[in-house]
């Protein structure tokens, strides 16, 4: 029998990855005060949520989730979150097109702050200093001051999160995500793409749809569904003194749920099922991810599931593999055998970038090729064992970035020092990112008529 949960009895667990606040009084105060602010997002927003990934658990649905490895407080500007929001629309729009079928859309974006670190401390020279965490914790200019932990940092992370999500939530409701324009912004691309021919054929195939449909009289004006779309936010619960200080009881439900975002997701360095993020994470009702790495073995999965989703809720748990383009042969089968033999309802998605990070000139990269091939690996294996490959997990900004190498504009290694401007892990820029999700629109449209030949065979 688990013991009681309570929003803070992670408290009584080991945990890793905590900063070393120096004055626990102010730490104390920060969390008294944010304890008291209006959450974020509602519960029954993140029930929407649960019940469109629960159709995703059942194959019925694609998982599009992604944004920053880590936003930052300087980065913060109406222009780039609309930049991120237009490329992340056009990636859905081809997914849509590509799966026929409903895309889910969580954006890693209006909380996603504080970021695991593999060494504690970092050196430049013969200086040491503690590492950047991510800018709800320290600052990461290489200096003794700014790498202090300081909690009105927290409150810092709230605000913007709270004013990102006011201008997604306007985005999203009032006109800038209607499908004419995600389409004309797309054949934009496909023009300007060193790939257009490839890409022109799906993109003539939506204009046709779109014509079609306005020919038969649905149009935005008529349809809201065509001018609005449900875009839903997530982020890493690594803070967990800030996630316990936004985490409230529903008063319709009477269940606790996490109001930081609506859904968030237990990263690979702090999965240890006796510790404190799985012990937060198990109490709260909203939709999770679990970041699955190498590491992690079959039995540790099932125990991990069967603490986070007891009562086996589709659409509770997503699990976002991270393995490598090269190992993901090695440990995703093994896991999906695991899963499929007990029966467990879970979301499978893909994150193909934290397994590809190799250093290059001196920079952090992901070759976009080694992208491409985990994601389409993580497709053939489920095609083979028969489960539904249910999304995918990226970061990727809407700017005109260099920090991966490849893609159809070959970025190079010596180009990466011209816009290299992530916080933390290197991002697709927007046009890798929607040549990522052409890319895979032609797989699955592929996968589809390889099923319907069985089907007719
Ligand atoms: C991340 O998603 O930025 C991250 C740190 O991932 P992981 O926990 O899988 O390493
Ligand atoms: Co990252």
């Amino acid at each position: 029998m688990a013991q009681t949960w309570t929003p803070n009895s992670w408290r009584q667990k080991p945990i890793q990855q905590v900063p070393d606040y120096p004055d626990l009084a102010a730490l104390e105060a920060v969390e008294t005060r944010l304890a008291k602010y209006p959450p974020l997002v509602f519960a029954g927003e993140a029930r929407r949520l649960k019940t469109a990934l629960a159709n995703v658990a059942e194959g019925r649905g694609f998982l599009l989730q992604g944004g920053d490895c880590a936003e930052s407080f300087a980065e913060h500007g109406a222009d780039t979150i609309r930049d991120f929001f237009r490329a992340f629309l056009q990636m859905a729009v081809v997914l849509t097109f590509g799966a026929q079928q409903p895309v889910v859309k969580v954006g890693r974006i209006a909380g996603q702050f504080a970021k695991p670190r593999s060494s504690g401390v970092e050196k430049q020279g013969d200086v040491t200093l503690p590492s950047y965490r991510g800018d709800i914790i320290n600052g990461i200019e290489f200096t003794e001051e700014a790498r202090v932990p300081n909690p009105e940092r927290q409150v810092m992370a709230y605000r913007q999160s709270a004013a990102t999500l006011n201008l997604l939530r306007a985005f999203a409701m009032g006109g800038y995500a209607n499908l004419e324009n995600v389409h004309q912004w797309m054949l934009g691309f496909v023009k300007d793409s060193p790939q257009a021919e490839r890409y022109r054929k799906l993109a003539d195939r939506i204009s046709e749809t779109m014509d079609f449909m306005k020919a038969i009289g649905i149009t935005s004006e008529n349809h809201p569904s065509l001018r609005e779309t449900d875009f839903f936010t997530s982020h890493e619960a690594l803070l967990l003194g800030y996630e316990q200080a936004l985490t409230r009881v529903d008063s319709t439900s009477g269940d606790w749920y996490a109001t930081s975002g609506h859904m968030i997701w237990i990263g690979d360095r702090t999965r240890q099922p006796d510790h404190a993020h799985v012990e937060y994470c198990r109490g709260i009702k909203n939709p999770l991810g679990l970041k699955c790495g190498p590491s992690l073995t079959a039995d540790g999965l099932l125990e991990l599931i069967d603490l986070l989703n007891p009562a086996n809720e589709p659409g509770r748990l997503t699990l976002i593999c991270r393995f490598g383009h090269d190992k993901v042969a090695e440990h995703l089968p093994r896991l999906i055998r695991a899963v499929e033999r007990e029966g467990k309802k879970v979301v499978w998605s893909c994150d193909p970038m934290h397994g590809n990070t190799i250093t290059l000139n001196n920079y952090k990269t992901r070759p976009f090729e080694r992208i491409l091939s985990e994601v389409e690996s993580f497709f053939q294996i489920h095609r083979a064992e028969g489960t539904h490959p249910g999304g995918i997990h990226i970061e990727m900004t809407g700017n005109d970035v260099t920090e991966c190498t490849g893609g159809a504009r070959a970025l190079s290694g010596d180009d990466l020092a011209d816009r290299y401007h992530t916080h933390c892990d290197p991002r697709l820029n927007a046009d890798q990112a929607l040549e990522l999700a052409f890319l895979l629109a032609e797989r699955m449209k592929g996968g589809r008529d390889e099923k319907k030949m069985v089907v007719n065979g």
